[in-house]
C-alpha cells in the first residue's frame, strides 16, 4: 500500500482542461496539494491541462508511474486498465461510477481480474479518490483544502466522504489520510488499516462502513491495529441479513448490526453513534495524551453540571478520583471557603478566575490524580478574555502529562471564548457528556492497548470421528443431523447429554423409559419432521407407563396429520433433566464475519429479550468468560437473592467447544445447544438439545 499513499509519479487518465469536468478538479486538488512527485495528465485530445502537457495515452510516458486516477466513463474504463496493466502501473484509483453499485457486477469484475493480472490493486470503483498527507496528494474532487494532521478516515461512503474534509475544516481536524473505498471490489479497510497502523502520522483512524466484505479478514487486522492505536467506526444499515437467518435461533438473533457490534468490541474498536460522536472521539484520541492512571476529577464552579459529569462518568466508564483526605488537602489552599472539596470538587459560583485556575493546577500537579474534567458555567464575576488566557495557559503546561476535557455552558461570550479555544486545539465542549466522552473513549483506547494478548485455546476435537458423522448426513443429501447424530457429535464434543434410547414401538418405549429412570421426554424420530414442537412431536415429563402409552399414541397421531408423508423412525426416549438456569448457545457461519459463536439467556426470553453476545470464532476461554459477562442477565449466572452462583466456566467450555467445532468446519452453517442448563458452580452443565445444520450439497459438492 506504500506506494499508493507516497507514489513517486501519478497519472490522471481522463484529466480535462473544462473546469466543469471531474478530471478538472482532480489535476487542480493535485496541483494546489503541493504533491511533489510527477504529475501526468492523460487525454486522448493532448493539449494541456491547468499548465501542465497532456500525454495522448499512456505509452508516450516513458517514467514509472505508481497510480492511475481514473475518471472516464464506465465503458473505457477496462481497455484503459490494460493500458495501465502494459504501462506497469501498481495502484488504480477507479473514480467512475456505473460498476456494482448498479448491478454491473461482471464489468467490476472484469476490472480486478485485468488488473490482478498485471499485478495492479485497485481502489474502488465509484469513489470520490485519496488525500495522503505523507506525499501532500490530494487525488480527489473534494472541496480541496484538506489541513494535514493526525487523523485517518477511510470511509465507505463517497458523498458523506466529501461532507467530512468541509467537517474536518471547521472541527479543526488535520489529516493524515482520507480514503474513499466505494465499491470495494479490490482493495478494502483491511488493507488500508495494514498501511495506516505503520504510518507515523497517523494518531487515530475513523472509519464510515455501511457494510461488511471480507469480515474475518477486517476482524484480524483490527485486532492488530487497535493495540497500537485506536480505531472509531461509524456504521449504518442495521437491517437483518442473511438466507440463513430463520434456520435456527441463532440465525435470528444474529442481526448484522449485534453481530458487528459484539466484533468491534472484541477488536477493541469504538464504536460511535453519530458521525457528531466520532469527530469528538478521534480529535480527542488524536491530539491527548494517554493517561497514566485512571482516576479522574472533576473541577466545577456549578454543582448541576458537576452533577450531570458524574452521572456521565459512570455511562462512559470513567473512575472518579475517591480519596477524601487527599482531596481536602489538595485544595485546602486554593479553594473559596464555601466550596466543596469532595469529587466533583465545586468552587460554586462565587470562585474567581484565579480559583478556578489555581483549583485546576492542583489537579494536574497530583500525581495521584490522572485526568481532570473541568466544567464551567458562565457567571457575571468572570472576565471571560482572562479566564481564556489562563484556560490556555493551563492547558499548555499540563496537557503532555494528563489529559484535559473542558466542558463550558452559557450565551454569546461562552460560545465566543469555547470558538476560540477550539480554535487553539484546546478540547472544549458545550455539552457535559460529549466532554466526558471524549475522555471516556481515551480510558477504553488505553484499556485496549493494554489488554494482554489472547491466547488461544488449543482445540482438541476428535475432528476425524466427527467428520464421520457429517460425512453419513451428507451421503443422504440432508442439510441436517438427525438427533441420535447430533448426540453422537455431541458426546464426541464431550457435551453432557441426558440419556436417550431410541424405540421403535410401544413395549420397546417403556422398557426404554425403565432403564433410564423416571420422568422421561419423548420425541418423534424423522429426518422429515425439523421442528419437532410444531408437529406436536414432544412430550414432557412423563412419570408412569400409562403416561409413555398414551404420549407415544398422541405423538405418532398428531406427526402423521403434521407431515402425512414423513417416513418416521420411532420415538426417542430421553432422560428428563432436573431445573437450572436455562442458556442457549450457539456457533453459525456468519455472511460477514465468517464463523461466530453466541450466547444467550435461554428459555421463553430468548426471542423477547434477545440477550445475546457474539465473538469471532474460535474464541478462548478468557473471550468466552467475557462474553457471558455481557449479558444483561449476567448477574442470575452470578446468583442473585439467595441464588446460588452458577457453573460459569462450564458455559465457558461449551461456548469454546462450539467455537472450535464452527471454525474447524466451514460445511456446517449452524450448530445450537439449546436449551444448555446451568446448575451451580462446579455442577456442570446439561446439553438438553443441540441441531447441526450443513451447507446445502449441490451434486453430491458440498458449496
Ligand atoms: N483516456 C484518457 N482520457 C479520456 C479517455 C481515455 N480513454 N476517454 C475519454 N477521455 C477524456 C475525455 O475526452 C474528457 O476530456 P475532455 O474534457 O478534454 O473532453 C475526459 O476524459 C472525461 O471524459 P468525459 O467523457 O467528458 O466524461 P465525464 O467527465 O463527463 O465523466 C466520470 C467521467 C466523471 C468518470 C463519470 O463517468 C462518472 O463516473 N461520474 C461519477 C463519478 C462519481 O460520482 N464517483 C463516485 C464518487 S463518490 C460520491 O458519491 C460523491
Amino acid at each position: 500500500m506504500k506506494s499508493l499513499f507516497e507514489p513517486r509519479a501519478i497519472a490522471v487518465i481522463g484529466a480535462s482542461a473544462n473546469p466543469g469536468k471531474i478530471g478538472y478538479r482532480v489535476v487542480e486538488n493535485i496541483l494546489r496539494s503541493g504533491y511533489q512527485g510527477h504529475l501526468i495528465p492523460i487525454n486522448p485530445k493532448g493539449g494541456e491541462v491547468l499548465g501542465l502537457t497532456a500525454h495522448r495515452s499512456l505509452e508516450e510516458v516513458e517514467e514509472p508511474i505508481d497510480v492511475a486516477v481514473i475518471v472516464i466513463p464506465a465503458s473505457f474504463v477496462l481497455e484503459a486498465v490494460e493500458a495501465c496493466g502494459a504501462a506497469g502501473v501498481q495502484h488504480l484509483v477507479i473514480i467512475t461510477s456505473g460498476f456494482s453499485e448498479v448491478g454491473e457486477t461482471e464489468s467490476e469484475r472484469r476490472i480486478v481480474k485485468t488488473a490482478h493480472r498485471y499485478g495492479m490493486r485497485v481502489l474502488g470503483p465509484n469513489i470520490f479518490g485519496i488525500y495522503s498527507a505523507a506525499s501532500s496528494l490530494d487525488a480527489t474532487f473534494g472541496p480541496g483544502g484538506i489541513t494535514p494532521g493526525p487523523v485517518a478516515i477511510i470511509t465507505q461512503s463517497g458523498a458523506l466522504g466529501i461532507a467530512m474534509i468541509g467537517k474536518t475544516a471547521t472541527e479543526s481536524v488535520g489529516l493524515s489520510a482520507l480514503v474513499s473505498v466505494g465499491n470495494k471490489a479490490d482493495i478494502d479497510e483491511a488493507d488500508l488499516l495494514e498501511y495506516l497502523a505503520t504510518d507515523d502520522r497517523t494518531r487515530a483512524i475513523l472509519m464510515y462502513i455501511e457494510g461488511v466484505k471480507s469480515g474475518d479478514r477486517l476482524q484480524r487486522v483490527l485486532a492488530d491495529v487497535t493495540r497500537k492505536k485506536p480505531v472509531v467506526v461509524i456504521k449504518s444499515g442495521r437491517s437483518q441479513r442473511g438466507s440463513m437467518a430463520a434456520a435456527s435461533h441463532t440465525g435470528s438473533l444474529a442481526g448484522a448490526d449485534e453481530v458487528f457490534d459484539d466484533i468491534m468490541r472484541q477488536c477493541g474498536v469504538l464504536r460511535a453513534e453519530s458521525v457528531q460522536e466520532a469527530f469528538t472521539w478521534v480529535r480527542y484520541l488524536s491530539s491527548a495524551r494517554i493517561p497514566d492512571g485512571d482516576q479522574a476529577v472533576i473541577v466545577t464552579n456549578g454543582g448541576g453540571i458537576g452533577v450531570m459529569a458524574t452521572d456521565a462518568c459512570e455511562k462512559y466508564d470513567v473512575s472518579l478520583y475517591d480519596d477524601q483526605t487527599v482531596l481536602a488537602k489538595t485544595f485546602s489552599d486554593v479553594m473559596p471557603d464555601f466550596g466543596s472539596s469532595k469529587n466533583p470538587v465545586d468552587l460554586t459560583g462565587q470562585a474567581s478566575a484565579e480559583d478556578y485556575a489555581k483549583s485546576l493546577e492542583a489537579v494536574l500537579a497530583e500525581d495521584r490524580m490522572d485526568a481532570a474534567i473541568a466544567l464551567y458555567c458562565e457567571t457575571a464575576l468572570f472576565d471571560t478574555e482572562q479566564f481564556g488566557e489562563l484556560l490556555r495557559n493551563v492547558y499548555e503546561t499540563y496537557r503532555g502529562r494528563k489529559p484535559i476535557v473542558f466542558s463550558m455552558f452559557g450565551g454569546e461570550r461562552i460560545e465566543e471564548l469555547i470558538r476560540s479555544l477550539r480554535g487553539d486545539g484546546i478540547p472544549v465542549y458545550g455539552d457535559v457528556y460529549e466532554a466526558v466522552s471524549a475522555l471516556g473513549a481515551i480510558y477504553r483506547a488505553k484499556r485496549r492497548m493494554q489488554a494482554p494478548v489472547e491466547q488461544d485455546t488449543p482445540s482438541s476435537l476428535p475432528m476425524d470421528d466427527i467428520r464421520r458423522v457429517l460425512d453419513r448426513a451428507r451421503a443422504d443429501h440432508r442439510t441436517f443431523l438427525l438427533a441420535p447424530e447430533a448426540a453422537e457429535v455431541a458426546e464426541l464434543l464431550g457435551l453432557q447429554m441426558p440419556r436417550s434410547i431410541l424405540a421403535r414401538g410401544i413395549e420397546d418405549a417403556i422398557r426404554a423409559a425403565e432403564t433410564i429412570g423416571y420422568p422421561v421426554v419423548m420425541k418423534i424420530v424423522s429426518k422429515d419432521i425439523v421442528h419437532k414442537s410444531d408437529a406436536g412431536g414432544v412430550a414432557l415429563d412423563l412419570v408412569n407407563e400409562e403416561e409413555v402409552v398414551d404420549a407415544y399414541q398422541a405423538i405418532l397421531r398428531s406427526c402423521r396429520d403434521y407431515a402425512p408423508d414423513a417416513v418416521i423412525e420411532g420415538v426417542e426416549v430421553v432422560e428428563m433433566v432436573s431445573a437450572g438456569v436455562e442458556t442457549i448457545v450457539g456457533a453459525r457461519q456468519d455472511p460477514s464475519f465468517g464463523p461466530v459463536v453466541m450466547i444467550g439467556l435461554g428459555g421463553i426470553y430468548v426471542e423477547v429479550m434477545k440477550d445475546v453476545s457474539f465473538r469471532a470464532a474460535p474464541v478462548s476461554r478468557r473471550a468466552a468468560r467475557d462474553m457471558i459477562a455481557d449479558l444483561r442477565s449476567y448477574p442470575l449466572l452470578l446468583g442473585v437473592r439467595g441464588e446460588s452462583r452458577k457453573d460459569i466456566d462450564a458455559i465457558a467450555d461449551v461456548i469454546v467447544i462450539l467455537s472450535q467445532l464452527i471454525h474447524a468446519c466451514p460445511e456446517i452453517t449452524d450448530i445450537e445447544v439449546n436449551p444448555l442448563i446451568a446448575y451451580d458452580h462446579g455442577k456442570g452443565t446439561r446439553t438438553v438439545d443441540m441441531r447441526i445444520l450443513l451447507q446445502k450439497d449441490k451434486g453430491g459438492e458440498l458449496t
